[in-house]
C-alpha cells in the first residue's frame, strides 16, 4: 500500500503552560525528565521561553510567553496549561503538508525551513480539533540538539528518570456528535484507520457515558483515541474537561514503561496523586484475568489496573489532572503483549473519575 503520510512517530508534545521554568521543575523532580534544551530571550527569542525535556523517547516542550498579548497567553487564558501540539515525526514535511491540506486539512503554516550551523529542520503544519495542532518535524539534515533557535540546556539538577519510555497514544476530547468527524479527519486527511470503538454501552457507569474510537496510522506507531461525551444521568467527565478546557483538546497523554510496579511507586513517592480503584477491585481481578506475572497485593498497593485481551494483557494507572483544572492527565501503562486500551478497566475507572468530578462540585 502507498502510505501518502508515513509517519516516523511522535516527535514532541508541546505545552503551553503559565509559567514554563516552574512547569519544567514540576517534570524534572515529579516525573523524571532531564533538561534537554531551551529557547528564550539569552538565544535571541523575544516573545516566549520554551524548555524541552527529555526521557528515553519521549520529549516535552514547556513553552510560555513573556509579553500579555499574543497568541499564546491568548492560548493560556482560554484553556489554562494545555497541549498545543503534538508534533509528527516526517521525511518530508512539504510532501505531508500539501498531501494533508489536499485532503482537506485546514492549514496552521506552510512549510518554513529553519537553518543553524547543526544543519536544517522543514516544519509544516497543520489544525486538528480546538486549538490543538499537528506539526509535521523533518529533521533528517539536522545535528543539533532539538531544533534550530534552541540551544542545549546544561542542568546541573539530574533526578533520576522513573522509566518513562515513549508515547503509547494521545486521547482528543471532542464535543458532542463530533467523534465521527474527528475520525473521519484522520482517516480522510491522514490515512488513518479506526483500531477500537466503543460504545455507551461499553463506556456507561450508573451515570455518566461516553463514546470512544481508536484512530491508528498504519504502521501503528501513532495511535489516537477520541471521546465524545453520552447521554447519562449526570454530567460525564468528557463534559466536565470540556467546560474546563473551553473546548476540545488532549485529555491524556499515555506513556509506556517497561516495569509499571518500579515506575508507580517511584512516582507515588514523588508526590504523584493517581486515580484509586476499591480493594473490591482486586479481590475480582483472578477470576478475570487468570495468571500474570506480577503479585496481585504488589499492584493493589499501588492501584495499578490490569487487562486482558486475545494478544496478551495490560498495567495501566492514572494520574489525577496535572494542573488545577479537570483537563489534562498522564496514564502510564506497560504492555505484555496486549494491544487494546484497557476495556475491563473503563467501569471502576469511571468510577473513580466520578468520585473526583462529585469531589470538585462537577458531577
Ligand atoms: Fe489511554
Amino acid at each position: 500500500m502507498n502510505d501518502f503520510l508515513p509517519l516516523n512517530g511522535i516527535d514532541y508534545i508541546e505545552f503551553y503552560v503559565g509559567n514554563a521554568k516552574q512547569a519544567a521543575h514540576f517534570y524534572k523532580t515529579a516525573f523524571g525528565f532531564e533538561s534537554f534544551a531551551y529557547a528564550g530571550p539569552e538565544t535571541g527569542v523575544r516573545d516566549r521561553a520554551s524548555y524541552v525535556l527529555r526521557q528515553r523517547k519521549i520529549i516535552l516542550v514547556l513553552t510560555t510567553p513573556l509579553q500579555p498579548v499574543s497568541e499564546i497567553a491568548a492560548h493560556i487564558h482560554l484553556h489554562g496549561d494545555g497541549v498545543k501540539v503534538i508534533a509528527l515525526g516526517v521525511d518530508d514535511a512539504v510532501s505531508a503538508y500539501n498531501e494533508t491540506v489536499k485532503r482537506g486539512a485546514k492549514p496552521h503554516f506552510a512549510p518554513i525551513t529553519s537553518e543553524d550551523a547543526n544543519g536544517k529542520v522543514v516544519t509544516s503544519a497543520i489544525c486538528t480539533y480546538g486549538d490543538t495542532v499537528h506539526v509535521f518535524v523533518e529533521r533528517k539534515d539536522y545535528n543539533g540538539v532539538f531544533l534550530p533557535g534552541y540551544q542545549a540546556w546544561e542542568s546541573s539538577y539530574k533526578p533520576a528518570a522513573t522509566g518513562l519510555a515513549a508515547v503509547d497514544h494521545i486521547v482528543g476530547n471532542v464535543g458532542w456528535f463530533e467523534m465521527t468527524k474527528w475520525c473521519n479527519f484522520y482517516k480522510d486527511t491522514l490515512g488513518f484507520s479506526q483500531l477500537i470503538s466503543f460504545d455507551d454501552k461499553d463506556i456507561s457507569t450508573e451515570y455518566t457515558a461516553l463514546m470512544s474510537k481508536v484512530m491508528s496510522n498504519g504502521t501503528g506507531k501513532v495511535k489516537f483515541p477520541i471521546n465524545e461525551p453520552a447521554e447519562g444521568k449526570k454530567k460525564s467527565q468528557i463534559e466536565e474537561y470540556i467546560e474546563f478546557y473551553k473546548g476540545p483538546g488532549v485529555q491524556h497523554i499515555a506513556i509506556s514503561t517497561p516495569n509499571i510496579l518500579e515506575t508507580v511507586k517511584d512516582l507515588q513517592s514523588r508526590g504523584i496523586d493517581f486515580l484509586r480503584v476499591p480493594a473490591t477491585y482486586y479481590e475480582e481481578l483472578r477470576g478475570r484475568i487468570g495468571n500474570i506475572d506480577e503479585e496481585i497485593a504488589d499492584l493493589a498497593e499501588l492501584g495499578i489496573l490490569v487487562d486482558r485481551d486475545d494478544d496478551g494483557y495490560l498495567l495501566q494507572i492514572f494520574t489525577k489532572p496535572l494542573e488545577d483544572r479537570p483537563t489534562v492527565f498522564f496514564e502510564i501503562i506497560q504492555r505484555k503483549g496486549a494491544r487494546s486500551f484497557g476495556k475491563g478497566n473503563f467501569k471502576a475507572l469511571f468510577e473513580a473519575i466520578e468520585r473526583e468530578q462529585e469531589l470538585r462540585g462537577n458531577l
